[in-house]
């Protein structure tokens, strides 16, 4: 928008449910041109049909971020299209539940090609445009889990730990730059997220879910005030501040039982 490179836009991984879709929507709201990625290439369609009234320009890209190469193909696409990505908010994520010992080991390669590859090499991609623009803003999207191990859905949570690691790493590599660095940490929130992870919860932890549009008006505030952690919910903050209290034997026990459900 009136810079000397490529039309500036918000690029969203995960963006056509949950949190990303919440976020999509509020990006839009202040005027910014949005690339959307996901899978499912329908609902894209549908998202880029909604957002378009804002009167903005919204690009969208089906793409399996499990698979090889598919960031390569996020960045010809940003790249032929002449844009420029000021933002990156790296969402997509998928979560797996049980014994380790009993899930397909195809199931937890995927999810860290999503969780953790494709969030990487995106970041490495559009991070050196950024430093050369002076500006720009990284959010990855973790969990209340990478604070903690998680027994019967070891990978997810680990896959968090490396989010939340990387992400404070980067924020100091990149401290006194006009790039904000932000990990947000949610706890369950009400998404088909569970549902697709095979996570069972009772009633009582289902009535404890915040809404994707509670988290998303929380992420985008405290990004904006480039705030390094972002745990939203007073009652999330308080699990992690009791977490790093107890031993972490006794952490791994409670998570057990839980997730036992
Ligand atoms: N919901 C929770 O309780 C919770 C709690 C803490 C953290 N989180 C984290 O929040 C983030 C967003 O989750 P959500 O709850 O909003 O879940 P969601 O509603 O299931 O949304 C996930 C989004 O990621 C996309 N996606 C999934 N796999 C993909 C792939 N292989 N390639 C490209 N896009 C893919 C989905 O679209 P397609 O299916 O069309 O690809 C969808 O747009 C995740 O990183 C999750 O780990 C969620």
């Amino acid at each position: 928008m009136g810079k000397p490179y490529g039309r500036s836009c918000v690029l969203i991984t995960g963006a056509t449910t949950g949190i990303g879709y919440e976020l999509a929507k509020l990006y839009a709201k202040e005027g910014n041109n949005l690339i959307l990625v996901a899978r499912d290439e329908e609902r894209l369609s549908e998202v880029k049909e909604e957002l378009d009234l804002y009167n903005i320009k919204v690009y969208i890209l089906p793409l399996d971020l499990s698979e090889d190469n598919s960031c390569e193909k996020v960045l010809d696409f940003v790249n032929k299209k002449n844009l420029s990505v000021d933002i990156l908010i790296n969402n997509a994520g998928i979560g797996s539940f049980g014994y380790l010992s009993e899930i397909e080991i195809e199931k937890e390669l995927k999810l860290i090609d999503v969780n953790i590859r494709a969030l990487t090499e995106l970041t490495k991609m559009f991070l050196p445009t950024m430093i050369s623009h002076g500006e720009g803003g990284i959010m990855n999207v973790a969990s209340t889990a990478a604070f903690c191990a998680g027994p019967k859905m070891a990978t997810y949570y680990a896959s968090k730990s490396y989010v939340l690691n990387f992400t404070e790493a980067l924020y100091e590599e990149l401290k006194g730059s006009e790039i904000k660095v932000s990990c947000l940490c949610p706890g369950p929130v009400k998404t088909s997220f569970q549902e697709k992870s095979g996570i069972k919860k009772n009633e009582a932890a289902k009535k404890a879910l915040m809404t994707p549009k509670e988290v998303a008006e929380i992420a985008y505030k405290d990004f904006k005030k480039g705030k390094l952690i972002i745990i939203p919910g007073f009652k999330n903050k308080l699990i992690i501040l009791l977490n790093k209290l107890i031993p972490r034997a006794l952490s791994r026990k409670i998570i057990l039982f839980m997730n036992k459900g």
